[in-house]
C-alpha cells in the first residue's frame, strides 16, 4: 500500500543493480498496483527494472523507453511519445550526478548529445526537462496520471531542487517522499559537516484532467 513517505530497502530481482541510480522495481509494483492503469508507458526505463515488474505483472503491451539500446535508443526529447496511456511512470537523471551514455559509464562507447546527464548547465538541463514533461503530458490519456521520480542535488555546497525549478504539468495529486538507501552520503562522513546529507528522493504524482 502506498502512502505519503515509502521506503524500499531491498530493491528485488528486477532490472540490473549493478546500473547506477536504478531504483526500486517494489516501487513500480506499487504503483501499477494501487493505479492498475491499462496502458502503462515508462519513460528513462534504464536498466529495465519498470519492464521487469510490467511483465511479471501481466502486462504484456507496456512501452518502455530510454535512450540505451536496450530500449530502442528513444530519445525523449526529439521522438514522439506514443500516446495513451493511463499511466506514465518517468525516472529522469538527477541532472549530472550520475552519468549514463560513453565509455565508462552505464552504456555506450560516446556520449550521446541529447543524454540529459551529461548538460553541464543547471538551467539547461532544467529546459529540457521541461520540454520532455510536456511530452509526457501531452501523450497520457484524459483522466491518466504522470508519476516522476527524482532527487535534489547538491553540488559544490548548492542546494538545487529540481522539483521546484521544473515546470509541472497537470494538477498535483499527490507528493511522496522516497527514502533513499546505500546512498554514498550516508556512507560517508563529511569533514565540514555544516550541511544535511539528501537521503531522500520526491515521487510527484500528477494527473491530467483537462488537455
Ligand atoms: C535514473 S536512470 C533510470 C533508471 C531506471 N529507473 C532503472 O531502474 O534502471 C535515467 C535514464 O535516463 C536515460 N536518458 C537520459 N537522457 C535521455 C533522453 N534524452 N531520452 C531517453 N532517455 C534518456 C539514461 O539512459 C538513463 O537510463
Amino acid at each position: 500500500m502506498i502512502k505519503s513517505i515509502i521506503s524500499y530497502p531491498y530493491r528485488g530481482h528486477y532490472g540490473d543493480a549493478r546500473y547506477r541510480g536504478n531504483c526500486s522495481g517494489f516501487l513500480i509494483k506499487d504503483l501499477l498496483n494501487y493505479y492498475k492503469p491499462k496502458k502503462f508507458l515508462e519513460c528513462f526505463a534504464g536498466s529495465g527494472t519498470g519492464f521487469d515488474v510490467a511483465r511479471e505483472l501481466g502486462y504484456k503491451n507496456s512501452i518502455h523507453l530510454d535512450l540505451n539500446e536496450k530500449f530502442g535508443s528513444f530519445n525523449l526529447l526529439t521522438d514522439k511519445i506514443p500516446f495513451g496511456a493511463n499511466l506514465v511512470f518517468s525516472h529522469p537523471p538527477y541532472w549530472d550526478i550520475v552519468k549514463y551514455s560513453g565509455q565508462g559509464n552505464e552504456w555506450g562507447n560516446r556520449k550521446h548529445k541529447d543524454d540529459l546527464s551529461h548538460v553541464v548547465d543547471y538551467n539547461e538541463f532544467i529546459s529540457k526537462l521541461n520540454i520532455i514533461n510536456k511530452k509526457i503530458f501531452d501523450s497520457i490519456s484524459i483522466n491518466g496520471r504522470h508519476a516522476i521520480l527524482i532527487g535534489d542535488v547538491r553540488k559544490k555546497g548548492k542546494y538545487y531542487s529540481i522539483i521546484k525549478d521544473m515546470d509541472w504539468y497537470g494538477d498535483l495529486e499527490s507528493h511522496i517522499i522516497k527514502v533513499q538507501h546505500n546512498t554514498r552520503s550516508s556512507n560517508k562522513r563529511y569533514s565540514n559537516n555544516n550541511f544535511i546529507p539528501i537521503e531522500h528522493e520526491h515521487l510527484l504524482i500528477f494527473k491530467k484532467t483537462r488537455i
